[in-house]
C-alpha cells in the first residue's frame, strides 16, 4: 500500500526511521514527511534512504503537481510517529501551514498517531483535549507508553516501539479498506508457516446471577500479543477469548468464550489441529456452586451471606493430559504475588509438575503489576523446571521472545 510516514520534532525521531524501515521491508511504497523541526532530528538522506523515495517538507516544493495534496490523496495509510505536542495540537484544529498539515487534510486515509512527549506535555488538559478531538474523528492513537523518557525522568510519554506502530498502522488500513495487504515484514522470522496455533486469552466469568459474576484482572493484552506475534511469523491462528479489554487482532479466528467451562469446550474443540497451545488465559480457579435464575435481592440475603464456590476443570492440565495431536507444544502461564524471586521460580517449578506442559511462562503480579499493563517481565521454565530464558518490555515483544523459546524457528 502506499504509507504517508509523518515525522514531527522530538527525540523519538529517531526510532521513526525503524517504522519507515518496517514498513519499506513489508513491501510498501513510503513517503516520509518530516516536519521542519523532525529533520534537526534526523537528516532527510537517512529518510530518503531507508524509505526509497525523495523526502519533502516544505509546501512550495513540487508545486507544479499541487504536491501539496497528492500526497495525501493517494495515500492509503497515514501514520505520525512521533506525534509532538505541538503536532497533536496542529492536527486537532486542521492546520496545514505545512506539507504534514495539508497532506492530512487531503486525506481519507486512516491516520495513525503515535505520541510522544514528556509525562507533564502528555496529561496536559490542552493535550488530552486535542487527543479527544482527534480520537472523535476516528484517529488511532498508538501509545504513548510508560517508561524512561529522554531526561532521567520516566513516566507515560514515551513513543510506543516501532513494531507496535506499525502492525497497528496496517490493521487500522486493513480494517478499512479490507482489499489492502498487509504485507508480513519479509526480514520477519517466520518459523510459525503452516503450522496452527492456539491461544487463550483474557479472563473467564463465572456468572453468581443474571448481572454478577466472579471474574479477575486480565486484560487479555498478553494473549493478543502473542497470537499477532504467531501471526506474524505464518501461523494459521486461532484466539480463544475470555473478555478482552483490547481488539483481537486482525488474521486471527477467535472464539469467544465466557466461563471456564466454555473456554475448556472450545480449547478443546481447537486443540485437535494445533501444533502448539499457548494458555494465556485467566481461567476462574471457583465458579459459583449454583447459579441464581433471577437477580439476587438484598432484602432476602441480608447483610452477609455466603456463596459457595466448586472447582471448574483445570484446562491447561486436561489439555496437557490430553494432547490430542502429536508433537503438539504446550505452553502455560503462572501469575503469582510472589516477590522473592527464589520462591517465585520455586512455585513456577511446582505448577510446571503439576500441570504436565512442555513450558510455563511465569510472571510476578500484583494490585498495580502486569494486568492490563503494556509492559511486562516473564521467566520460562521448560518441563524440568529450568529456566530457559527469561523476558521484558512491551508485551509483543516479550509475545515474540516466548515464541523464540517455545517453538525456535
Ligand atoms: N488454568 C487453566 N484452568 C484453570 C486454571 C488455570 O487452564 N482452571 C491455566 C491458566 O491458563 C494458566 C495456568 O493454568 O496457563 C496457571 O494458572 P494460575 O492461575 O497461575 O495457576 P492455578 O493452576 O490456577 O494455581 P493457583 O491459582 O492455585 O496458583
Amino acid at each position: 500500500m502506499r504509507i504517508v510516514v509523518g515525522i514531527s520534532g522530538g527525540i523519538a525521531a529517531y526510532k521513526a526511521v525503524g517504522v519507515v524501515r518496517a514498513l519499506v521491508l513489508a513491501g510498501h511504497d513510503v513517503h516520509v514527511v518530516p516536519t521542519a523541526a523532525a529533520l534537526r532530528f534526523v537528516g532527510r538522506p537517512t529518510l530518503e534512504a531507508i524509505s526509497r523515495n525523495p523526502v519533502e517538507t516544505d509546501l512550495y516544493e513540487g508545486v507544479a503537481e499541487v504536491r501539496h495534496v497528492a500526497l495525501g490523496q493517494s495515500a492509503d495509510l497515514i501514520v505520525i510517529a512521533p506525534a509532538t505536542a505541538n503536532t497533536l495540537a496542529k492536527l486537532a484544529a486542521g492546520l496545514a501551514d505545512d506539507l504534514l498539515g495539508t497532506t492530512v487534510l487531503a486525506s481519507a486515509a486512516p491516520l495513525v498517531v503515535a505520541p510522544a512527549m514528556h509525562t507533564e506535555m502528555w496529561e496536559h488538559a490542552a493535550t488530552q483535549a486535542n487527543v479527544r478531538t482527534l480520537e472523535s474523528r476516528g484517529v488511532l492513537l498508538v501509545g504513548p507508553v510508560s517508561g524512561q523518557l529522554t531526561g532521567k525522568d520516566a513516566g507515560a510519554g514515551r513513543m510506543a516501539e516501532p513494531a507496535d506502530i506499525v502492525a497497528a498502522a496496517l490493521d487500522a488500513a486493513v480494517r478499512a479498506n479490507p482489499q489492502l495487504d498487509r504485507t508480513i515484514d519479509a526480514a520477519a522470522p517466520r518459523g510459525l508457516d503452516g503450522k496452527r496455533v492456539l491461544v487463550t486469552a483474557g479472563g473467564t466469568r463465572e456468572p453468581l446471577d443474571p448481572v454478577r459474576f466472579l471474574g479477575n484482572a486480565s486484560s487479555g493484552r498478553q494473549g493478543v500479543a502473542l497470537a499477532e506475534a504467531a501471526r506474524d511469523r505464518g501461523a494459521d491462528v486461532v484466539l480463544v477469548a475470555a473478555h478482552l479489554e483490547v481488539q483481537p487482532p486482525a488474521g486471527v479466528e477467535v472464539v469467544s468464550v465466557r466461563t471456564a467451562e466454555e473456554l475448556l469446550a472450545a480449547v478443546r474443540r481447537e486443540a485437535a489441529a494445533a501444533d502448539v497451545v499457548i494458555m494465556a488465559a485467566a481461567v476462574a480457579d471457583w465458579r459459583p456452586a449454583s447459579v441464581a435464575d433471577g437477580k439476587l435481592k438484598k432484602r432476602e440475603l441480608g447483610e452477609t451471606f455466603t456463596v459457595e464456590l466448586v472447582r471448574t476443570p483445570d484446562v491447561l492440565a486436561t489439555i496437557a493430559a490430553e494432547r490430542s495431536r502429536p508433537g503438539q507444544v504446550v505452553v502455560g502461564f503462572a501469575a503469582e504475588t510472589e516477590p522473592d524471586p527464589g520462591r517465585l521460580l520455586a512455585l513456577g517449578r511446582e505448577k510446571i509438575a503439576a500441570k504436565g506442559a512442555d513450558f510455563l511462562v511465569l510472571n510476578e503480579v500484583g494490585h498495580d503489576l502486569v494486568f492490563g499493563k503494556p509492559e511486562t517481565a516473564v521467566t520460562v521454565l521448560n518441563a524440568a523446571g529450568d529456566v530457559v530464558g527469561s523476558a521484558g518490555g512491551d508485551k509483543r515483544s516479550v509475545a515474540d521472545a516466548i515464541l523464540d523459546l517455545v517453538v525456535p524457528a
